[in-house]
């Protein structure tokens, strides 16, 4: 069906007026008050308290609509409808630390809203909800955890790894679930087709161009790498300075160069050393240890890889210079993708439908989007603008612009089943 504003139904019409940019900014603000920390962001970490806070509100708002809502193996909210279509909408619930109030939550809060439009106007074949745990990383630094697990493609060593909160994963994760006694919700992965998922764009792209909405493209590929660099601990006041092994002065002139690397290849790869720790950490004492992640982008695989390459051998040469030992391991990796070709034209004919000309953007985020393609199902993404950047407290997106969003997502779950 080709759409425009012409030959848009009257079923369309009364979705598109059943999407709420009011509610949207109220269910906004409620989540944001679940691990709200001084300043205005939010602190919501995969497998936490207010990380499970906020699968029940969203549960209790899901539930009036007749789905019925639990959690899967991994902790995830899944809310099955009463009638289910084959399509998924979802993003995720946790942030990262001071995070901002939008990053995966307005696209849960945009599922649901979805779900609102679709039972208020009689649509009777209803997405599937997915709001997923730990998308951030926080644990193990590694991101998608939720959705990978959901979709089967997380290794055993990952599931029995240690979380950092005295257990493994499996563990930690069957705690949480405990606290839904009788109430597992799986996803029917054999017979969904279509995951659809809305995010707020986290750049500046679309405030640019001064356009609410845009459809992604695609999503960079992403490599993890945790780097120890050993040395030795000495005294700070009697070790000359010649003769001293500093594992921090090592581990600093190793992310300099990181940035130095990924500047030479600005534009088509970025690269990122975000958490940085120190032993023994004391004034006094020569640091014999410094222990840090590398997160290394790029839309285009070999790029990427190349990059990783480039960057292991500039450590391992200053570690050599600086006579320290560098311990290089890699912590998992996911490929760019591409959204499919066809959901990306059903969402841009549903945009064009409410008088948007959307541009298509490639995302150098990761989002569970990512997982979804890969395990092949049919996955596309809209983006709503947004300013103040992200992964900040400062984030921001209008409700009207997330309002029309919604809208384009409802469309397109309309057009994907095929309701007039
Ligand atoms: C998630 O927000 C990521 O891109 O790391
Ligand atoms: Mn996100
Ligand atoms: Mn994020």
């Amino acid at each position: 069906m080709g759409l425009d504003p012409s030959n848009r139904t009257e079923l369309w019409v009364d979705i598109a007026a059943a999407i709420s940019a009011e509610r949207i900014k109220e269910r906004i603000s409620d989540l944001g008050g679940v691990g709200s920390v001084e300043g205005g962001g939010v602190t919501r970490s995969a497998l936490t308290e207010a990380e499970d806070s906020a699968r029940r509100m969203v549960a209790g708002w899901l539930e009036p609509l007749g789905y019925a809502c639990g959690v899967d193996s991994a902790c995830n909210l899944v809310g099955r409808p009463p009638e289910a279509s084959k399509i998924v909408i979802g993003s995720h619930l946790d942030s990262v630390p001071n995070g901002g109030r939008f990053d995966g939550a307005l696209g849960v809060v945009g599922a649901v809203e979805v779900a609102e439009a679709l039972v208020k106007t009689g649509v009777s074949a209803l997405p599937w909800i997915a709001a997923w745990m730990g998308e951030e990383g926080g644990l193990f630094d590694r991101t998608l955890l939720g959705s990978a697990a959901a979709l089967g493609l997380l290794s055993e060593d990952v599931w029995a790894r240690d979380t950092g909160q005295g257990a493994s994963l499996r563990t930690t994760a069957d705690r949480w679930r405990s606290r839904w006694p009788g109430r597992t919700v799986s996803l029917p992965l054999d017979h969904l087709e279509a995951y659809l998922e809305l995010h707020i764009e986290q750049g500046p792209a679309l405030d640019a161009v001064a356009q609410p909405v845009a459809v992604v493209s695609q999503i960079v590929g992403i490599s993890h790498i945790n780097v120890t660099v050993i040395g030795r601990t000495d005294h700070a006041g009697t070790t000359p300075m010649d003769d001293r092994h500093d594992a921090l002065a090592a581990a600093a002139e190793m992310a300099l160069d990181v940035e130095r690397l990924g500047r030479q290849r600005s534009g088509t790869a970025v690269a990122t050393v975000g958490k940085f720790a120190v032993g023994p950490g004391a004034a006094n004492v020569v640091p014999g240890h410094a222990q840090f992640t590398l997160d290394v982008r790029s839309p285009v695989d070999d790029t990427r890889h190349e990059l990783v390459d480039q960057i292991r051998s500039s450590f391992f040469a200053i570690a050599a210079s600086r006579d320290v030992v560098v311990e290089w391991s890699p912590d998992g990796e996911t490929p760019a993708v591409e959204m499919d070709a066809r959901v990306r034209r059903v969402l841009c004919d549903c945009a064009r439908s409410i008088g948007i000309d959307p541009m298509e953007l490639a995302s150098g985020a990761v989002h569970d989007a990512q997982n979804w393609a890969i395990a092949g199902y049919a996955t596309g993404m809209m983006f709503v603008r947004s300013t103040g950047g992200s992964h900040n407290p400062a984030e921001y997106a209008e409700p009207a612009d997330a309002a029309r969003g919604v809208v384009v997502v409802a469309l397109a779950v309309c057009e994907l089943t095929g309701n007039p």
